[in-house]
């Protein structure tokens, strides 16, 4: 039965996709490029939506929504929540292209997806002139939304790595924020020393399960110890000693302990949960973990006992990776003109102002970060702006699937012992060169 209805949904689909098709040809819409659908033309119809998403752990977006369903009833946005894990999200969502399934409008879009969504024609091309905020957002960030220069999704939340530390503890031990990784160690053994109730806790930990944040944590301790993951012309360069140095310094961690052995298990919220139990001294993690911190529910155990600074890196300050999620429109959506509509009500100064304020999420708004009220409140916007100005970019692959695997394939290796880190990046470098450059 649920085969019959999904195969019949999928044959109506296919449907409206060639009509379309045969519409903008006739119109002389198609220009010729294989990743054309005729423009705007496409973009019609109104009425509800459905937003698909990875899971809410903001716990912020239903108000969000709820606040364009008010103005909007009678197309109103439903939110299809995906899992936690990056990885399958990505995997659901394209899922739902390959069977040229209706049922999600709206894709939230880790931005590291956009080439591979654009050349499999699974996204609609987006014309600039429709989105009005665009040239007041984040040049980086807009980036993020573009293959081949063409615009395919706009960019509603960025992302940068941030340092999390326990001010308190740091403060107890007269010991200074640190921002090298020498630093770090250095700041953990103090306080460790000198304030019993540290005893116990851990010095850092990231996201090194297999998963996209393990992709994240290892491209940010390559390019912070002077290494890149991919150079500037694309090509893989990761057999070189500062790509080395960068890996060590991770595989160091967990062999001397300053890495929990339970961090080999931990994505965000693992590792948010553990600094929130005050089990961490040091946390790498996004911003959205700030608000949650913060809560006076009784969740978190470090209500005004924690800071943010800038992630450390080799000899001085360290590199993000640069993070964030863009909307686009599916395809094989209906009511295409309400996606739009409900696109440009989210990228809004004004939604994204609220978004900041509730979730401490990182607004593509540029101004948003330089709004001396909102510094005043959210100390941490002065080194997030830092932190995504300053990041770097993964690899813009159509095929970031096959190779964002392949990285965390050769860190995971590396980081449980399995794999000497030389040799884990020196079949990473073959593995990658033949993916990318092929
Ligand atoms: C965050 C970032 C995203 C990244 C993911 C990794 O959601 O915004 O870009 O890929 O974490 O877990």
């Amino acid at each position: 039965m649920r085969f019959e209805r999904s195969h019949t949904r999928r044959a109506v689909a296919l449907g409206v996709a060639s009509s379309l098709v045969l519409l903008a040809s006739a119109c002389g819409g198609d220009s010729g490029d294989k990743n054309s659908s005729g423009g705007g033309g496409a973009l019609e119809g109104h009425g509800p939506i459905t937003f698909a998403t990875g899971k809410d752990t903001s716990g912020f977006l239903p108000k969000q929504v709820a606040a364009w369903n008010s103005q909007h009833p009678d197309e109103k946005v439903e939110i299809k929540e995906l899992p936690e894990n990056a990885n399958d999200q990505r995997q659901q969502m394209v899922q739902n292209a390959q069977n040229q399934s209706d049922a999600f409008s709206v894709l939230n879009m880790d931005v590291v997806w956009t080439s591979e969504f654009a050349a499999n024609q699974w996204i609609e091309p987006l014309p600039e002139d429709k989105f009005p905020d665009l040239p007041k957002l984040i040049p980086a960030t807009v980036e993020t939304a573009k293959y081949r220069d063409k615009l395919y999704a706009v960019p509603i939340t960025s992302d940068g790595g941030l340092l999390y530390y326990r001010k308190d503890l740091l403060d107890q031990a007269g010991v200074q924020v640190p921002k090298t990784w020498d630093e770090m160690l250095a700041a953990c053994l103090a306080v460790q020393a000198k304030v019993p109730s540290a005893k116990g806790m851990s010095c850092y930990a990231g996201q090194f399960e297999k998963y996209e944040g393990l992709t994240v944590n290892f491209s940010e301790a390559i390019n912070s110890a002077g290494g890149v993951v991919v150079d500037k012309d694309g090509k893989p360069n990761v057999d070189t000693p500062e790509a080395l140095a960068g890996l060590e310094e991770l595989t160091k961690g967990f062999s001397t302990g300053a890495i929990p052995k339970a961090a080999i298990t931990y994505k965000e919220e693992e590792g948010r949960r553990a600094f929130q139990e005050g089990k961490l001294l040091f946390h790498r993690n996004w911003p959205y973990v700030y608000a949650l911190a913060q809560k006076t529910d009784g969740s978190s155990k470090i209500v005004n006992k924690f800071g943010v600074a800038p992630l450390p890196g080799k000899s001085g300050p360290g590199v993000s990776s640069l993070g964030g999620h863009d909307y686009a429109i599916s395809k094989f959506a209906k009511n295409k003109a309400t996606a739009v509509d409900f696109i440009n009500f989210m990228a809004s100064e004004a939604r994204q102002k609220v978004n900041l304020s509730g979730s401490s999420q990182a607004p593509t708004y540029a101004s948003l970060y330089d709004d001396p009220a909102l510094n005043k409140q959210f100390p941490y916007l002065a080194p997030l702006k830092a932190s995504i100005l300053g990041a770097q970019p993964r690899p813009r692959v159509v095929k970031y699937g096959d190779v964002t695997a392949a990285i965390q394939d050769a860190a995971y290796n590396a980081l449980s012992g399995k794999t000497q880190p030389k040799q884990a990046l020196t079949d990473l470098q073959t593995k990658l060169t033949s993916l990318i450059t092929q």
